[in-house]
Parts: structure tokens; C-alpha cells; sequence
């Protein structure tokens, strides 16, 4: 077995094209080239996010490598999204990376976004980064998913609620659109809300069993209540942007804390970490804080570089399974729907 395993890890689900290198589980560089054009869109085209990958993932590697004093010999293995996500943008990272890892006559690696997104918390930046201890409860909210995923072990996990519909994040993003912020909304949301006043406007928390989450209600109230006041003052939203932003964020949060108290009370888990492009939310992070005192959660919230999507959490996963030898064989393609 290696001392020091250098691993490069890609990341290429959606509209970042993401390059990182590791020594084992120290971070060395973290490129993150995102996608403007999707922009004029309103959202992710995945013709333009496949293109521009292409463009993309060769100066972003060699971006990635020079940022380190390692060079390309000196890697180990490169560990890949393999999913989930869109099909033509993995195809672009996928094949990129086998092709490399083939000319070093090094393994590749196949990792779960998902995945990634929650052993984010793993990564090393230095000697004072902490992480949770396992097992812990792991609420991984982005543009495509909403998981309560119980950690047992670096790659062992397990998903014990998830939406039935929308994630938390399109329901960000959804609720930006309808008030006619640009993309993403999510961010834009954020920032209005933190001007404004979150119990202004008030929507039903949905009634879902068990572990499960719902947006869609959320999303078809919050296209009502703005519609119907719009009709009365076509200037509505410009009054009340702030206060409109803080009582859906509001909501949302709402949607999310009170699964996570439930998870906690079933499973008995105080380690309570959070993960994925929602988690940079200040509400979010603030409405989890709170819980440090309220019911003593021990809480864990990745630094903001490592929230939305990067390959530092691709990279960490590679990490893990190469010391388990997980590789893949240079025949694997990509999955657009994957579980763990
Ligand atoms: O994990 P991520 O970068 O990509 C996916 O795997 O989907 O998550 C992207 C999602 C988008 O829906 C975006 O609006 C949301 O994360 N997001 C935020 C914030 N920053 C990103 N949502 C709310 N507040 C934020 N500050
Ligand atoms: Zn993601």
C-alpha cells in the first residue's frame, strides 16, 4: 500500500466543470469553472452544460495539477462522477477521466455524487478541520435531491427519507423564477431574505409520513398567493421582495428541520451534519445552529467551497475507496439515476 496516495478527483453532474487534487485526504486544489450561459435560460440546458464541459475539463485538470507541486505521474488513481446527473455532462467527465487514467496506467475510480456530497465533510483543508463521527445523520439538500442518508461508516450509508416530489432546492429555484430572479435562485432568495421578514406570509407545512418530504404543495401555494396578489397590486413583488423571499426560505427550512428532529428522535443520532448546494443557505445554517442548545445536536455544516458542487468531495470519496481497492474497469459509463 502507498504512504501518500495523490488522487485527482472530477466532478462533471450538471453545470460545474470541477477539477481537485488530494495527498490521501488533504485537499491540495479545488478548480470550479461554472457555466454563465445557462444564465440567459433560466436554467440548466443540458446540450449547453455538456458543450461546455467539453470546453472545460481540460484546462480546469491542468489547472488543478498546477495549482500542486504534483504532477501527473506522480497520481495514483482519478476518481469520477459517475452519477447521478445529466447523462451528456457525465459522459464528458467519465470519458476524460478513463482516457487519463488509461494513458498513466493508473485506476479509475466510480463515485456517487450524493455520496460525495456527504463524505464533503471529510475533507482535509488543515490540522484544525473537524469532521462528525460516525454514525451520523447526514441532511443532503441540492438542486436534485433531498436525503436523510445515515452514515455509518465512509462508505456506508443509507437513505432514510427523501422527497416524494420536488428537492429543496427546485423549490428554491422554482420560487425564484415565479418572483423573476435570475439563476440560480436559490443564492438570490438568500440574499433578499435576509432583509426581510419571514413570517409576512405563511404556507402549509405538508403532511407527509414518516421521513418523507413534499416541495410541490409548497411551490403550487406560493404560485397562488403571488398570482392572486399580483392581480390586485401589479407591484406586489417589488414592495415586498424581502419579506416574500424570508417567509418562503422560511418554509422551506421549516420543511427540512422538522424531518431532521424526527430523524434524530427515531435513530437516537445527535450527529447531525448537513450537505449539498442548499446547505450554503444562511437560514438553513443558522436554523441548524440553533439546535446546538435547543437539543444539544452536535452540528456540522461543510465550509461554503465544499457546499455546492465541486470535485474536492468526488476527490474525498476516491480517497476511501482506493484504500478499500474499489476501482472500476475502463469499460463503466455513466448512470444518470444512481442509488448508493
Ligand atoms: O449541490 P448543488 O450545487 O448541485 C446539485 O447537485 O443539484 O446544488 C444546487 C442547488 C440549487 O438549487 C441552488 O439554488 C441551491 O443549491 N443553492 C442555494 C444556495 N446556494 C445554492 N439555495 C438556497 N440558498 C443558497 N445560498
Ligand atoms: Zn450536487
Amino acid at each position: 500500500m502507498n504512504k501518500v496516495v495523490n488522487i485527482l478527483g472530477i466532478e462533471s453532474s450538471c453545470d460545474e466543470t470541477a477539477a481537485s487534487v488530494f495527498s490521501n485526504d488533504h485537499v491540495l486544489s479545488n478548480i470550479i469553472a461554472p457555466q454563465a450561459i445557462h444564465r440567459y435560460y433560466g436554467g440548466v440546458v443540458p446540450e449547453l452544460a455538456s458543450r461546455a464541459h467539453q470546453q472545460k475539463i481540460i484546462p480546469v485538470v491542468d489547472e488543478a495539477l498546477r495549482a500542486t507541486n504534483i504532477k501527473k505521474e506522480d497520481l495514483h488513481a482519478v476518481a469520477f462522477t459517475r452519477g447521478p446527473g445529466l447523462i451528456g455532462a457525465l459522459l464528458v467527465g467519465v470519458s476524460f477521466a478513463k482516457a487519463f487514467a488509461m494513458a498513466l496506467k493508473i485506476p479509475v475510480i466510480e463515485v456517487n455524487h450524493m455520496q460525495g456530497h456527504v463524505l464533503a465533510h471529510f475533507i482535509r483543508k488543515n490540522e484544525t478541520s473537524s469532521h462528525p463521527q460516525f454514525p451520523f445523520l447526514c441532511l443532503t439538500v441540492s438542486g436534485g435531491h433531498t436525503q436523510i442518508v445515515l452514515v455509518k461508516d465512509y462508505l456506508q450509508m443509507e437513505v432514510i427519507g427523501q422527497t416524494i416530489d420536488d428537492a429543496a432546492g427546485e423549490a428554491f429555484d422554482k420560487a425564484a423564477k415565479i418572483l423573476g430572479l435570475p439563476y440560480p435562485g436559490g443564492v438570490m432568495i438568500d440574499q433578499h431574505a435576509k432583509n426581510g421578514n419571514p413570517r409576512a406570509f405563511t404556507f402549509p407545512v405538508p403532511n407527509i409520513s414518516g421521513l418523507g418530504f413534499s416541495f410541490s404543495g409548497l411551490k403550487t401555494s406560493f404560485l397562488y398567493l403571488i398570482r392572486d396578489a399580483i392581480a390586485k397590486d401589479s407591484s406586489f413583488i417589488k414592495k415586498n421582495l424581502d419579506d416574500i423571499c424570508a417567509s418562503i426560505q422560511h418554509a422551506i427550512i421549516e420543511i427540512l428541520i422538522r424531518k431532521m428532529k424526527k430523524a434524530s428522535l427515531e435513530t437516537g443520532i445527535k450527529e447531525i451534519a448537513l450537505a449539498g448546494g442548499v446547505s450554503a443557505n444562511s437560514g438553513l445554517r443558522s436554523a441548524f445552529l440553533k439546535m446546538k442548545d435547543e437539543l444539544a445536536w452536535n452540528v456540522f455544516i461543510p465550509p461554503f467551497e465544499y457546499c455546492t458542487d465541486n470535485a474536492a468531495m468526488i476527490a474525498i470519496v476516491g480517497y476511501y475507496k482506493f484504500l478499500k481497492r474499489e476501482f472500476a474497469g475502463q469499460t463503466i459509463s455513466p448512470l444518470a439515476r444512481m442509488s448508493f
